[in-house]
């Protein structure tokens, strides 16, 4: 429709000019003006004229009836003007032959926006943080990052996705005590991360019990903790290699999920990589004389901008998140010179962002309107709300394992290889979680029920992955390729063109409000277009040569778009379910 929609916004100007005179309203001012009327009466696209009205000193009716009757367009089929609104109905057969034919010939480009060209993201997501449990709260930024991602490259942006891990902090010197304590290296090596989040839980629930056992709260496991950390931070050689086995451990997990999912990262730059380049910061912080000392910590105030103070230094002179932020993206900033810089996280952090965006705004960076924070709503799980301090943590990697085991109970009666029947359920199984999640706002508070996700008649990515192989089985069963023809074309017809037409429109507005959702809400809206389609007219069976070699071409199309779509939004299109 954009491309008809920009065609019409020029024959407008065209007579806009010819009727008013010349330079009063430019095709792209005409462009922002075009509507889609809800109601399809009143036309495919409509100009409401009295936007026109100031400038071009008539009533809106006047406008409608001149331009009516100086506009000529084959992709039309009538041009009226119905109180003081020029409407356009489009001329389905014409229509739809050309956005087929873009479909086709474009292939796996169709949609793409150009804009990214020559241009450079850089999006840090999931970004777990190391022995914590990688649990359901982490989908959000994994899933919405990575379909930011995608949706950038398919833009035309180099994109460069950083798994910003949480690698460093006092949860490390914890965890060292907790296992030079009552660690082992082999139950570790057999039971990965798991292991050493037993450790922290324990570790954690003995320092509460010390620190209640005393009026003064002290706890000499704390102290000991802060003791290794700091022996670490100081490259002690036995801790540093602790260390880095934990991390390595942790990772060894994330992998696993990833790798379900399809993601890749370019880095794996964590937090622990910025320890050396934060002094620079803090110095030039102090050198601007943006440093406040408050109750021995250093702080930027930002009283003036209604938010409060940003922590840069402890009183131990120990640095802090938004340190290593501010550090981590000058760092970025000059390796990769990025264009704009997104961080996904929970809307939990929204502040934190806001205030170390204003920080390096107030150090006099000038990229610093490249930052951009998305945030995303909590998740609980059949109404149960999570609560990680309590332990009452569903991981990520669990439930995936039972959306796969649900997939392979439900189809394991039509597959009898058994590599196939696990392949499939984990693109069914990871795939239903996924477009569940991403069917909503990513500001939405959302409640996962398992049982909606994995239906195969809902709204559902199963729905969605069947309705593509559907499309795979058409094309296979007929052996042509098919092409618009020209037959006259009927209603449902000419609505899965201008379903597929709207594509490229959709794709933008998903990146300009990074907003994946949008794109999965559009594969509904193609599933349904084509689904009454494929219902009302035979495809294979079509007697009409012509019909049938254009409903070939739609299907065909409909496969392309539905292809690019998903994968868009991390999932796969298996070609048989
Ligand atoms: N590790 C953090 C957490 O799990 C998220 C990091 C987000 N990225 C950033 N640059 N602060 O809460």
């Amino acid at each position: 429709m954009l491309t008809l929609k920009n065609k019409t916004a020029s024959l407008i100007a065209a007579a806009v000019a010819q009727n008013f005179g010349e330079g009063l309203l430019s095709a792209e001012e005409i462009l922002a003006m075009l509507e889609y009327p809800p109601d399809k009466s009143m036309g495919d696209i409509a100009l409401p004229c009295f936007r026109l009205s100031k400038r071009l000193r008539r009533s809106p009716v006047q406008i409608a009836e001149a331009l009516a009757a100086s506009i000529k367009c084959e992709e039309f089929s009538s041009i009226t003007a119905v109180n003081g609104y020029l409407n356009f109905k489009i001329d389905g057969t014409a229509f739809s032959r050309r956005v087929v034919g873009e479909v086709i010939e474009q292939g796996d480009k169709y949609g793409a926006p150009t804009f990214g060209a020559g241009k450079t993201v850089v999006l840090d997501y999931s970004s777990p943080n190391v022995a914590k449990p990688f649990h359901i709260g982490h989908l959000g930024t994994t899933v919405i990052g990575h379909s930011l991602k995608l949706l950038h490259e398919f833009a035309g942006y180099k994109c460069v996705g950083i798994n910003y891990l949480g690698d460093w902090g006092t949860q490390f010197g914890k965890l060292i005590v907790a296992y030079k304590k009552w660690g082992d290296r082999a139950t570790i090596e057999e039971g990965g991360v798991d292991e050493l989040v037993k450790l922290y839980v324990r570790i954690n629930n003995e320092i509460k019990a010390e620190e209640e056992s005393n009026e003064e709260k002290k706890s000499p496991l704390a102290d000991e903790s802060r003791a290794e950390f700091r022996a670490l931070e100081d490259g002690n050689e036995e801790n540093l290699a602790l260390w880095r086995w934990f991390v390595d451990v942790s990772l060894a997990e994330y992998q696993k999920t990833y790798k379900l999912l399809n993601i890749e990262f370019d880095s794996y730059k964590g937090e622990s990589f910025y320890t050396d380049k934060m002094p620079a910061q803090v110095q030039k912080l102090r050198d601007m004389g943006l440093l406040e000392i408050d109750d021995g910590a250093s702080i930027v105030n930002l009283d003036k901008w209604n938010m409060p103070v940003c922590l840069i230094l402890k009183r131990d002179g120990s640095t802090l998140y938004p340190t290593r932020d501010i550090a981590a993206a000058v760092y970025r900033k000059g390796e990769y010179n990025f264009d704009k810089a997104i961080y996904v996280t929970s809307a939990a952090q929204s502040l934190h962002f806001a205030q170390w965006f204003k920080v390096v705004e107030l150090m006099g960076y000038d990229w610093y309107d490249k930052l951009v924070h998305v945030p995303y709503g909590t998740v609980s799980i059949n109404g149960a709300k999570l609560a990680t301090r309590t332990g009452n943590v569903i991981l990520l990697r669990d439930l995936f394992a039972e959306a796969i085991a649900r997939v392979r109970e439900i189809a394991k009666d039509k597959y009898t290889d058994e590599e196939e029947l696990q392949a499939i359920a984990e693109k069914v199984g990871v795939g239903a979680i996924v477009f569940y999640y991403l069917s909503n706002n990513r500001m939405r508070d959302i409640n996962f029920m398992m049982e909606d996700a994995l239906s195969f008649d809902g709204n559902t990515g199963p729905y969605a992955q069947y309705t593509y192989a559907r499309t795979c089985s058409v094309l296979e069963k007929v052996g042509e390729a098919g092409k618009m023809t020209g037959a006259s074309l009927s209603e449902l017809e000419v609505e899965l063109a201008k379903t597929l037409s709207v594509f490229p429109e959709r794709v933008i507005s998903a990146i300009d409000d990074y907003e994946p959702s949008v794109v999965t809400r559009y594969i509904l809206d193609l599933c349904a277009a084509f689904n009454r389609f494929y219902h009302e007219c035979s495809i294979a069976n079509c007697e009409d040569e012509k019909l049938r070699s254009s409903r070939i071409a739609l299907t065909r199309a409909t496969n392309q778009v539905l292809r690019t779509a998903l994968n868009l939004i991390c999932l796969q299109s298996p070609e048989k379910i």
